[in-house]
């Protein structure tokens, strides 16, 4: 709901949980007055402490008044070398060189339903979303900004977007221009990042904010595996069920920027958008910039209602329908099998072999198109290597489907290997300034995906192959992060905005992909979890979640991802042991119900494996499919922090709370354990529950005294739970 005082200029919006409040004051500075748990309302403003701070300076109409500084104010949209000398939030610079911004409240718009973001991904829905536009302008230098907020109560979830205009009649360039700034008139915070790099993705770090900014940023041209573009502040004592927490994530899959920094008076302003690092764009007089949509969620109660709201909003307003409710298929890739040496009669053993096991899909992996024998060449040349696939898909697809599969395949279209047709014809249509030999990454060279006509090429020749035969899945890869970062289609002065546009292009071919082939489910990829954000969510329903499938990792990396993402969003598959990453052997039931918390499959020859392994595999999948709606959309606890404690444990509980599935693994084990026991969370205390089939436990008991476990005899076992009410 937002409520909207005129008289006194004063914007808030009411959340189920949360209120959010701005105010224009009398000088039109838009401030920012309250973000926090829900409450009444009115005017806020009185909580701004003023006073005068030395060489905090204060506006020209202020006079003599010292106590009225921009530096001290807690600001809804930071300005620049105008007296504010925190995080700015934007910076521009018209043709006299200046590098001011002093924006002022000029009005408002409310809107019924959600705005949307042209070429952008961008959370969604219908009524149950308003959407209030605030209007700033820095009449200086004839700058518009248009503040965007979306409302979407029941999950608790706060959208921003910028928009800026350039209403003068000069050009203005654009350096700086976050998604979102928030202000804290408080000190004690932790900053909670997700970081690690490729095979060991999303660890989660906590640290107190200390003086001075604290941040996370990619300049990798991806969101990549090294921070995420999710953050969170909250109390020092914040924890999965206590504790007021503010989760903030940036809707973009490029280079991003979040920055928390500590003021002078100990408050707190976050800032989180495009990083702008190599980042310029140039406004000719009536042009525009989009700033990419921020999601804000805060929860009075812990991390744990924080992440099932945003888990709620991902799954039912960022996941685009079909898949947003359609089941997804349980699948079998080959890549881990195989890698580069397969040939259509091995890809059909595999499949033969998971067909009878409850697989439904099968997935051939890279090394089918052009001259793709190892990671050296092919990268571009989108058509069937007919030596390895004789008839080409014409021909294997059918196959596979007389199994009862569908079938998918690996794409990896933002790429070109130099040893390919398509570098050959087109050797500028990769990233690169001609003077220097480009940097190569896995041997290979990014495609230029700011130019409208290389997508074009792209596009034509990834739909060739969808057309040629019944495809239900593509594995969009992108296997390198960017460097040599210019463009042959831009002049000098345009270089800045090729990170931006390279993404804006990535989103175009998504875009048109989802138009053409509504039912094709899309799994983003990024050399796994490279590109996990919630702006490939939009388009790619479902992203690889690492390329370390060892499940005891996997434990640590599924943890953090969960803190902002669905389960249905992360790919997770068992594959061989000893495992290819790290050489661990652990047990086929182990493997199975930490990828069964993903969206499941399996990445190995399922020829290989012993008959009782093959049956509890076909356990698994049957289970899986049984349990299906409470794996992907229940709610999900997390039970235990794998980081401290050597047991891992998490719930999925159904909305009705009728119905939960406790998955654990033990880690390694020791002799004279202590006896534990485990205290569930998100039950019905008034109801019992029959655990496994058997007994009656109260929901009250489960969740205040425990379940008692029992002691493990081996490392890494696992148990899983089904709790069925009474
Ligand atoms: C990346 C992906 C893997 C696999 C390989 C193929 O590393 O993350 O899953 O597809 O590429 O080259």
């Amino acid at each position: 709901m937002i409520v909207i005082d005129q008289e006194n200029n004063v914007f808030t919006l009411h959340t189920q949980n949360t209120t959010y409040q701005m105010k224009a004051d009398q000088h039109r500075v838009l401030l920012h007055t309250y973000y926090g748990a829900r409450i009444g309302g009115g005017d806020l403003s009185y909580l701004i402490r003023r006073a005068d701070r030395g060489f905090s300076p204060n506006p020209n109409e202020v006079g003599d008044n010292r106590d009225y500084s921009l530096d001290t104010l807690p600001q809804e949209y930071s300005t620049c070398g105008v007296g504010d000398f925190r995080l700015s939030s934007i910076e521009f610079e018209p043709e006299d060189g200046s590098r001011l911004a002093d924006l002022r409240y000029v009005g408002y718009e409310l809107r019924p339903g959600k705005y949307a973001l042209e070429g952008l991904p961008a959370f969604f829905g219908g009524t149950e979303w308003e959407t209030l536009v605030v209007f700033l302008e820095d009449s200086a230098a004839g700058m518009s900004v248009e503040l965007f907020y979306g409302v979407l109560e029941d999950c608790d979830l706060i959208t921003r977007a910028v928009r800026v205009v350039n209403k003068g009649d000069g050009t203005v360039r654009l350096r700086r221009c976050a998604s979102l700034c928030l202000d804290f008139q408080r000190d004690d915070l932790d900053f909670i990042t997700f970081d690690g790099c490729h095979t060991l993705e999303r660890n989660r770090n906590r640290s107190p904010l200390r003086p001075g900014v604290q941040s996370i940023e990619s300049v990798r041209g991806t969101s990549s595996h090294h921070h995420n573009p999710f953050v969170i502040l909250c109390d020092h004592q914040a924890n999965e069920d206590y504790g007021l927490c503010y989760g903030a994530m940036l809707v973009y899959s490029g280079n991003f920027q979040a920055a928390a920094e500590r003021t002078q008076l100990e408050n707190n302003r976050l800032l989180i958008g495009v990083n702008p690092y190599h980042f310029c764009f140039d406004l000719a007089p009536g042009e525009s910039f989009t700033a990419p949509e921020a999601a804000l969620v805060c929860s009075p109660a812990g991390f744990g209602p924080m992440s099932r709201q945003y888990h709620r909003a991902i799954r039912n307003h960022l996941i685009r329908d079909p898949y947003q409710g359609r089941r997804r298929p349980v699948l079998i890739n080959n890549w881990e099998a195989t890698e580069f040496s397969f040939d259509a009669s091995k890809l059909v053993d595999i499949a033969a072999s998971a067909a009878p096991l409850g697989i439904e899909l099968f997935v051939m992996d890279d090394g089918w198109f052009g001259a793709r024998d190892t990671d050296r060449s092919g990268l571009g040349d989108w058509t069937v290597n007919q030596k390895k696939i004789p008839g080409g898909l014409e021909s294997l697809v059918p196959k596979i489907k007389e199994l009862g599969m569908s079938f998918g395949l690996w794409i990896e279209p933002e790429m070109v290997s130099e040893n390919s047709d398509l570098f050959r014809a087109h050797p500028d249509w990769a990233l690169g300034e001609p003077h220097r030999p480009q940097t190569r990454g896995r041997c290979q060279l990014v495609l230029d995906f700011s130019r409208k006509e290389v997508r074009d090429h792209i596009y034509t020749a990834i739909k060739t192959i969808l057309d040629s035969a019944d495809i239900t899945y593509v594995k969009w890869d992108m296997n390198r992060s960017l460097s040599d970062v210019w463009s042959a289609a831009l002049p000098a002065h345009r270089q800045g905005e090729v990170f931006h546009r390279y993404v804006l292009g990535v989103y175009d071919v998504l875009e048109r992909l989802h138009q053409d082939y509504p039912d094709l489910l899309i799994e983003g990829c990024s050399g796994g979890g490279g590109r996990f954000d919630a702006g490939m969510l939009y388009y790619t329903p479902q992203i690889w979640c690492s390329d370390n499938t060892d499940a005891i990792d996997r434990l640590r990396i599924q943890y953090g991802t969960s803190f902002c993402y669905p389960v249905s969003s992360m790919g997770a598959h068992v594959s061989a042991v000893p495992n290819g990453q790290t050489g661990r052997r652990v047990s086929m039931e182990t493997r199975g119900v930490v990828a069964m918390s993903g969206t499941f499959g399996y990445e190995m020859d399922l020829n290989q494996c012993t008959q009782e392994e093959r049956e509890t595999i076909r356990r698994q999948t049957a289970f899986f499919k049984e349990h299906y709606d409470l794996i992907q959309q229940g709610d999900y606890y997390r039970l235990t922090d794998p980081f401290t404690d050597s047991l891992t444990a998490w719930a999925q509980v159904s909305a009705d709370r009728r119905e939960a599935l406790i998955s654990l693994v033990s880690g390694t084990v020791h002799a004279a354990a202590p006896f534990r026991a485990l205290r569930l969370k998100g039950l019905d205390s008034a109801r019992s529950y029959q655990i496994n089939g058997e007994g009656s436990f109260p929901g009250d008991v489960l969740m205040e005294a425990g379940y008692p476990l029992p002691l493990f005899w081996d490392d890494y076992s696992c148990m899983q739970l089904y709790l069925q009410a009474l």
